[in-house]
């Protein structure tokens, strides 16, 4: 375990964060603040920033940098993050989301920044075969030999497509990270905060790998 940690995973939509920011959070015992859980649940709850978030998504598009930055400055006070650390997933995914953050980490610095690298081909491949449920999130991989309707195994609710894993929003969603969030890489890179760990592997080994990033990071 290690108390305290504060981490961020980038990489591309598909690469497999979710999955494995979800074990990490576990792992380490720190809370998993997932900018895309935290939206599409305000999208459910119909709340103000659901709705206005709810089009930009589908679409595969990103919601502005201030709405974000907002969002995510409120998580991270809160009392879990400020002494149990975190893991941020989703963010940051622009140039000024990063800035933003580094303002607000201030005197809290980030310990590990690490990009799960897998090539654009084999995330469509991954997006094109994700189906999640509709009521709890949990993911699962179609195989095409699903029993229809598909339910739920965690908690019965129906299990289908995400809204934005139409091939068109894919696309859209994979274009914008190559013009606004790949950039993070090198500005991490720049100040030494990056890690790059290949995402092409099993899920088990890939969690390996990650542990063993942050793990080594954590000792520098
Ligand atoms: P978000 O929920 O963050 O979506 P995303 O970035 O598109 O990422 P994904 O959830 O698609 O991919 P993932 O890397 O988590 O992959 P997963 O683990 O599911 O954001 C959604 C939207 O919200 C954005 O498009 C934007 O509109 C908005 N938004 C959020 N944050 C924002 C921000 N900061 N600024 C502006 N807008 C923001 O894995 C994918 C599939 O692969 C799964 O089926 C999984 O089972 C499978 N898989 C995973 N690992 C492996 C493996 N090792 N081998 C084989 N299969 C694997």
């Amino acid at each position: 375990m290690i108390p305290g940690a504060r981490l961020i995973i980038l990489g591309r939509q598909g690469a497999g964060k979710g999955t494995q920011c979800v074990r990490l959070s576990r792992h380490f015992v720190v809370p998993h603040i997932s900018t895309g859980d935290m939206l599409r649940a305000a999208v459910r709850e119909g709340t103000p920033l659901g709705q206005a978030a709810k089009e930009v998504m589908d679409s595969g598009g990103l919601v502005g940098d201030d709405t974000m930055v907002g969002i995510v400055s409120e998580r991270l006070n809160s009392d879990d993050a400020r002494t149990r650390g975190y893991i941020l997933d989703g963010f940051p995914r622009t140039v000024g989301q990063a800035e933003a953050l580094d303002l607000v980490t201030g005197e809290r610095p980030l310990d590990a920044v690490i990009d799960l690298d897998v090539p654009r081909s084999l995330v469509l491949e991954r997006l094109s075969a994700r189906r999640v449920c509709r009521d709890c999130g949990t993911n699962y991989v179609a195989s095409g030999n699903e029993r229809q309707p598909w339910i739920c195994e965690v908690c019965g609710g129906d299990v289908m497509y995400r809204a934005d894993d139409t091939p068109d929003a894919i696309n859209n969603r994979l274009d914008l990270y190559e013009q606004q969030t790949s950039p993070l890489i090198n500005y991490y890179q720049a100040t030494g905060r990056l890690t790059v760990v290949d995402g092409v592997a099993s899920p088990d080994e890939v969690f390996a790998r990650l542990t063993a990033a942050v793990e080594a990071s954590r000792r520098k």
